[in-house]
């Protein structure tokens, strides 16, 4: 008993001595890391191609192939399908859970002008990364599963499908794109303020659990392989692991402002700032069982380009897990 309080008091005084110590994230150092090169000031309209216009000969199946893989990926590389040499992804998760509408909704870090953005600078491995790189990134997270090989048709395909959607997006200008990525929730808001994942519950029993059920369980559809109608979001394997964009609260909370509940956009949104700050923190609690993501040590070694919402319980305090990031952002 007496050695469990030394110790307990012992990682106390390590929390705080670290956050004490701690490099403050620093948004500057990752903007000059990140320049390409490419300047403007002009704003890029956001375009989906017409799914008719994919041509039809070897590279248009290519591309066809490339959107039914984020389309129905447990069919083709879950961890159900028949060929066990085929199961890569870990989890019944589909792409387009959080790449909504097949990659083209806007703000759900859509594939539309993807393939402009690569090669970039990435802060999590602190090396220069390529798109399939990134692909393996929710491979290994999202879908809590193994890397495709890069020369795997299922990875060409992908490839293809984003390269198709991201035509008259000059490379290196992606960010031009109005409707990349996911768009913020009020970064001074949460610099003041942590996110308080009791009144998440609330919000999650009156906005998510008609969908995603009481305890995160989602709704899972017949026969094997197949996926789920509503995603799991806890207590299963069935869901994205602590490595996850998604298990970031500042990540989840931008996902969930603009996406969800189901039908909501950057422009119609149905949640608070607040609201989606508070059910992120909610969904990525401690007491909710989330599949491990092995060596997460690893990630972001570069403490002033570090995400200031990535949190492991050994290396960083609380705060990272919920805020506020006052002291976290400089
Ligand atoms: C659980 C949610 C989730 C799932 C499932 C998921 N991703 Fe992601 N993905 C994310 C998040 C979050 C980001 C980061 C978005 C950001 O930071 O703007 C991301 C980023 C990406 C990016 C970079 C996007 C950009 O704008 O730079 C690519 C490419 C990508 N994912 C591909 C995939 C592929 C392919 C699959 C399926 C094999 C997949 N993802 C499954 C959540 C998910
Ligand atoms: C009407 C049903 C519905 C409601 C209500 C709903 N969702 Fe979803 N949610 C979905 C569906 C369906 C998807 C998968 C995206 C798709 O297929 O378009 C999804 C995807 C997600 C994802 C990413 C999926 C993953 O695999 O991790 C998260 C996170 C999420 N929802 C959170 C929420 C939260 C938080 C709320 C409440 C504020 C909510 N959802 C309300 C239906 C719903």
């Amino acid at each position: 008993m007496k050695k469990v309080i030394v110790i307990a008091t012992l990682s106390a005084l390590c929390a705080s001595f670290l956050s004490a110590n701690e490099v403050q994230f620093d948004a500057k150092v990752l903007k000059e890391r990140s320049n390409n090169g490419y300047k403007t000031d002009a704003k890029l309209e956001y375009k989906v191609p017409d799914v008719n216009t994919i041509p039809n000969n070897q590279f248009g199946d290519l591309v066809k192939y490339g959107r039914e893989l984020i389309v129905h990926t447990s069919k083709y590389i879950g961890p159900e399908v028949d060929d066990p040499k085929m199961r890569f992804a870990g989890n019944n998760n589909q792409c387009q859970n959080c790449h909504l509408d097949a990659g083209t909704k806007a703000y759900s870090a859509p594939f539309v002008g993807v393939f402009a953005a690569f090669p970039q600078y990435r802060p999590r491995e602190n090396t220069i990364g390529t798109l399939a790189d990134r692909i393996n990134g929710c491979m290994e997270r999202s879908m809590n599963g193994y890397k495709l090989p890069v020369d795997s048709k299922e990875m060409k395909a992908m490839e293809a499908y984003m390269f198709w959607l991201s035509q008259g997006v000059p490379v290196g200008g992606a960010n031009a794109l109005e409707g990349r990525g996911l768009a913020k929730i009020d970064r001074k808001m949460i610099k003041k303020q942590a996110a308080d994942p009791e009144k998440g519950k609330v919000v999650y029993e009156q906005q998510c659990a008609a969908c995603h059920g009481m305890n995160g369980e989602g709704i899972k559809n017949e026969g094997k392989a197949n996926g789920y109608m509503y995603p799991a979001l806890w207590g299963t394997d069935d869901t994205y692991n602590k490595g996850a964009g998604m298990y970031r609260v500042l990540k989840a909370a931008d996902f969930i402002k603009s996406n969800m509940p189901l039908g909501a956009t950057k422009e119609a949104p149905i949640l608070t700032d607040e609201e989606a700050y508070n059910v992120a923190a909610y969904i990525n609690m401690d007491s909710h069982y989330r599949p491990e993501k092995i060596n997460r040590v690893n990630d972001f070694p570069d403490d002033v380009v570090k995400a200031p919402d990535v949190y492991r319980p050994s290396i960083e305090s609380k705060e990272h897990q919920v805020g506020p990031f006052g002291k976290i952002i400089k």
